[in-house]
């Protein structure tokens, strides 16, 4: 295959999104981690996977960076997860010394590759991926807006009694309990949502969007969603990949965007071969402006805990 995609850490989100990578086609694939056994086995297990389901590139499963080389895009979701309690900043300190070192040794080997960062808290997790890897900041990117946005549908979907893809429905900020998932912009085939729902009915359904994360957590117990995260990385990826120009929320770096300068947040971003091809910007409402400037708040103390 003429593209290659490298996803490090081969946990469960990981292992999900390479997964998707083969079941989508999305060219070769390498599973890298540094727990010996744990991305070859992995790999072996979805590679065989290919006579059922038509899978035709490689797989491999790697503890070696230089197994990674000329990567097109590079996924990053090694790091602790959460457990129930535990906030996604409480990640930060170990995460980010782990995010560092694979930043670094991805570039080496893959300069021009576009990097993702699924690692949590993702938008200080992206900056710091962004600020060690010396990319411009077209070619760094959080996944955070597909997964909040994935959740936001939903719930509307199943309010509304209709099909989850025809909703339409956008959540920027960070990705944490401040996330903007906005009413007035969201649809169901064009139709306002805000015509549909009763407001109570609508600002129950963004408090469960905010708390999406940790609904999971306190389900599982031992760990933190995976299944949405990785297809969610995967969306991000294939985008770039296949050059398509779709438009989804990622956490991008922005100067001057939306008033705000030097840090990473989630914005609706057109995706291409170079990464960011564009940031949608769009006149925001007072409230709206006020939710982003809280979510600026978070990240910017995420930012100074990161030492960066
Ligand atoms: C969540 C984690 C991945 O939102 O942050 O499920």
């Amino acid at each position: 295959m003429d593209k290659k995609i490298t996803i490090i850490g081969a946990g469960n989100v990981g292992a999900t999104a390479a997964h998707w990578a083969l079941v989508r086609q999305l060219g070769d694939v390498v599973l890298l981690d540094v727990m010996e056994g744990i991305p070859q086995g992995k790999a072996l297990d979805l590679w065989q996977s290919g006579p059922l389901d038509g899978y035709s590139g490689t797989l491999q499963g790697s503890n070696d960076y230089a197994d990674t080389k000329d990567s097109d895009v590079v996924i990053i979701t090694a790091g602790l997860a959460r457990k129930p309690g535990m906030s996604r900043d409480d990640l930060l300190a170990k995460n980010v010394a782990i995010v560092k070192s694979c930043a670094e040794e991805a570039v080496k080997y893959s300069p021009e590759c576009v990097l993702i960062v699924v690692t949590n808290p993702i938008d200080a997790m992206v900056h710091t991926a962004f600020k060690v890897s010396g990319l411009p900041k077209e070619r760094v990117l959080g996944m955070a807006g597909v997964l909040d946005s994935a959740r936001y549908r939903t719930f509307l979907a199943d309010a509304l009694g209709v099909a989850a893809k025809d909703v339409n429905a956008l959540v920027m900020g960070i990705h944490g309990d401040n996330m903007l998932p906005l009413a007035r912009l969201a649809n169901v085939g064009g139709v306002p949502i805000t015509e549909l729902l009763p407001a109570d009915t609508i600002e129950e359904i963004i408090k469960r969007t905010q708390m999406g994360g940790i609904e999971i957590v306190n389900h599982l117990k031992t760990g933190s969603a995976f299944y949405t995260p990785g297809l969610a990385a995967i969306e991000m990826a294939e985008a770039v990949l296949t050059d398509s120009r779709r438009v989804m929320p990622c956490a991008a770096y922005l100067e001057g965007e939306f008033d705000i300068s030097g840090y990473f947040l989630g914005v609706p971003v057109v995706l291409g071969k170079n990464g960011v091809e564009k940031i949608l910007q769009f006149a925001l409402t007072e409230q709206e402006k006020t939710a982003l400037q809280d979510s600026v708040a978070a990240v910017s103390k995420q930012m100074a805990a990161t030492g960066l």
